[in-house]
């Protein structure tokens, strides 16, 4: 049988790239994080003083794209690990300092130009579990599979809570919440591929489905997809 690309599409902790490492590790695909990228360029920027709660220098950025290098890689555990310029980067894109600058990051069309384009070549060869907020409508929208994830945003602000403020008491709740609300209303509101819903989309509202139901759900969505590929 053809191997596809799965485009999972959805607003933040909504648990896509859960899935999307399911999916990937079951079909032996592999699995990218966009979200990851924009992410690591966020990083970039504050490491090299483009971006601070004092403002954003988005000319110099774009500037230095074509010097920024990013990679993933598997680990010795096989997990994915992401490189930027070399070094590794997989803990420092999670910090709250870079969750809250990425919407500005993203928003810029030559940064999202860019990671498209990275990212149309790692599908080159189908096999891909792609996850993000423009997959399916920008990036890959001839994708055999696509899915918009969704769950209400309390849902979501605890599961990002959970995973944040595991030993670490300066993470509070609130704070959390109101992160996910801004970075929704920002992502579906840029001019510059905002977060939609592609019209051939299967949704997909995990608030009360469980993984075990979820993964089972979409894998009889795979194999449909995948009997209908020539
Ligand atoms: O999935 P995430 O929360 O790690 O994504 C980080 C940010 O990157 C988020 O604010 C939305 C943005 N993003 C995007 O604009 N396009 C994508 N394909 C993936 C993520």
């Amino acid at each position: 049988m053809k191997k596809i690309i799965i485009a999972i599409d959805g607003h933040s902790s909504t648990g896509k790239s859960t899935l999307a490492k399911q999916l990937a590790e079951h079909l032996d695909y592999i699995y990218i994080d966009s979200g990851a990228m924009y992410r690591a360029v966020t990083l970039y920027a504050i490491e090299n003083g483009f971006i601070s709660s004092d403002g954003f220098d988005k000319i110099r950025l774009i500037q230095s794209l074509s010097g920024l290098h990013i990679a993933f890689k598997k680990d010795s555990s096989n997990n994915v690990a992401l490189f930027l310029n070399g070094q590794l980067v997989s803990s420092k894109i999670r910090t709250m300092e870079v969750s809250n600058m990425v919407s500005q990051v993203a928003a810029l069309p030559e940064v999202r130009k860019c990671l498209v384009k990275e990212q149309r070549l790692m599908g080159l060869n189908k096999g891909l579990v792609m996850d993000g907020r423009d997959i399916g409508t920008v990036v890959f929208p001839d994708a055999e599979l696509k899915i918009f994830m969704t769950a209400s945003a309390k849902t979501r602000a605890l599961r990002r809570f959970d995973e944040l403020s595991n030993g670490d008491a300066s993470i509070d709740y609130k704070t959390v919440y109101e992160n996910i609300i801004f970075r929704d209303k920002k992502d579906s509101s840029r001019k510059n591929s905002p977060l939609l819903k592609a019209k051939d989309a299967r949704v997909l509202d995990n608030s009360k489905l469980d993984q075990q139901a979820q993964f089972k759900l979409v894998l009889s969505w795979v194999n449909e997809c995948k009997k209908e590929t020539p």
